[in-house]
């Protein structure tokens, strides 16, 4: 078990931001998702620290896709960070939490019109264009509208580092961007600069997610530097933006060995120095779209412990009032969690448990045959790094209400989601008609 940030032991109960987990879910009721933002606000600093360079200018957009919310939104906007949205939906979060429109970079393989009319009439700072369709769409849609809008191409740099293996061969598949080695991607590009509705500024890739190796990413950087060599030789154009992504492998469990970001993204600007120097190249800004690596460990979720059962085959279970609907990785991405009865951290008993939720699936397991202490009915159980891609890939299953969103800081609590309730579960019902 790790603790980050504020996270405490005060006589064997947990802290987040100096408030015991008892008061937090008395106040505010479980499953309960809490944000230490002293651990998110110490990663950001990290980050803004290690990614930078007095050869070109460094901007750091976080993947609103791993936690948004309006708050969220604003928060970040208070730490002056950029914005990566991905759909109308992120975008109109953005757009009510006053985030500055021209730090917005608009990405999706399948924007719709309505989307990329959107991004145009809110003046979103950068299309993150997808495909040669996209460009048709969205230049007669610019073009409609009388905006010049400034766009960067979403390429396929064919590194798989998922298998460890940046072999530029393996990646051809994704269904995202358009290849660098295809070479009708040059007269894409040539038809982009030449558009008189398009501002074509450089090249976005994004080479996956929860990736621990960082010699992919020191490839991508090295192999984005080429492509944009060729490009400049080959149309006499000058690229000024390119947009590395995201993807930096953090901490769940003790099998996690995650990426040093201070180290890491120092690499990654000295990788860029150097290719930059020795390609006699210049440009204007890098990019990098961490998501999860911002927000991931920063995030507890805190449930009630609403019984225990041991099977005929003896194995133990602990139900917790939550599960797959406020966290469905486990289930879906096999991700391995770590948890504690928060209460009763300083209790010695010990024995291995599986961590069920109360919905109607077998899958409903959120940590399989870890060791907890012997829990009490109403014990609070904690989930910790549950920041990323929980609250944002939460959903209704068994109309299971979504939890409350809390961030804290200084003993001082922010409510940021209110808990659903009923009414909003039957929002939209609309009565049978016989
Ligand atoms: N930029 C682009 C274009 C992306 O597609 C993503 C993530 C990111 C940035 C941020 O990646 P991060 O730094 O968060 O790894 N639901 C999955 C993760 C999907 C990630 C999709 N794209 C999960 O729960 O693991």
């Amino acid at each position: 078990m790790k603790l980050f940030g504020s996270m405490e032991n005060v006589n064997g109960v947990l802290h987040i931001g100096g408030v015991s987990v008892n008061s937090l879910v008395n106040t505010y009721g479980s499953p309960l998702y809490v944000i230490d933002r002293v651990h998110v606000e110490n990663i950001i600093d990290t980050m803004k620290n290690s990614f930078k360079s007095d050869k070109f200018a460094t901007e750091i957009a976080y993947a609103s896709k791993a936690f948004i919310n309006k708050a969220m939104v604003q928060f970040i906007n208070t730490k002056g960070l950029s914005l990566d949205v991905v759909s109308d939906g992120e975008l109109y979060t953005a757009k009510v939490a006053n985030f500055p429109s021209e730090k917005i970079y608009m990405h999706g393989n399948n924007k719709t019109d309505e989307e990329l009319r959107m991004a145009i009439e809110y003046n979103v700072g950068t299309i993150v264009v997808d495909s040669k369709e996209e460009f048709f769409k969205l230049s007669k849609i610019a073009e409609i509208a009388n905006k010049v809008v400034n766009v960067i191409l979403r390429v396929n740099p064919g590194i798989d580092a998922h298998t460890h293996e940046y072999i530029q061969t393996s990646k051809f598949d994704s269904k995202f961007g358009e290849s660098i080695f295809d070479d009708s991607v040059i007269t894409l590009i040539k038809d982009m600069i030449n558009h008189d509705y398009i501002n074509f500024l450089g090249f976005h890739c994004h080479i996956g997610s929860q990736i621990f190796d960082e010699k992919p990413f020191y490839a991508e950087a090295e192999v984005m530097l080429d492509f944009i060599k060729k490009i400049e030789d080959t149309l006499n154009y000058k690229i000024k933006i390119l947009n590395l992504g995201g993807g930096f492998g953090i901490y769940y469990s003790g099998e996690d060995d995650p990426i040093d970001l201070d180290i890491f993204l120092k690499k990654i600007i000295e990788i860029l120095e150097n290719k930059l120097e020795e390609k006699k190249l210049s440009i204007e800004k890098v990019v990098i779209e961490p998501g999860r690596s911002i927000i991931a460990n920063s995030g507890v979720t805190l449930y009630k412990v609403g019984s225990t059962k041991t099977t005929y085959s003896g194995k133990k279970y602990i139900f917790v009032d939550g599960g797959m609907t406020d966290n469905i990785r486990p289930a879906l991405y096999q991700a391995e969690y770590e948890g504690v009865i928060a209460n009763r951290l300083n209790d010695t008993s010990c024995d291995t448990y599986t961590v069920a939720g109360k919905c109607c699936e077998s899958g409903d397991i959120l940590i399989k045959n870890k060791n907890f202490v012997t829990p009490n009915i109403n014990d609070i159980l904690a989930v910790f790094s549950t920041g990323a891609y929980n609250y944002s890939m939460a959903s209704n299953y068994n109309r299971l209400k979504k939890p409350a969103v809390i961030m804290v800081k200084d003993k001082k609590v922010n409510l940021i989601v209110k808990r659903e309730t009923y009414e909003d579960l039957i929002r939209n019902d609309l009565d049978f008609e016989e």
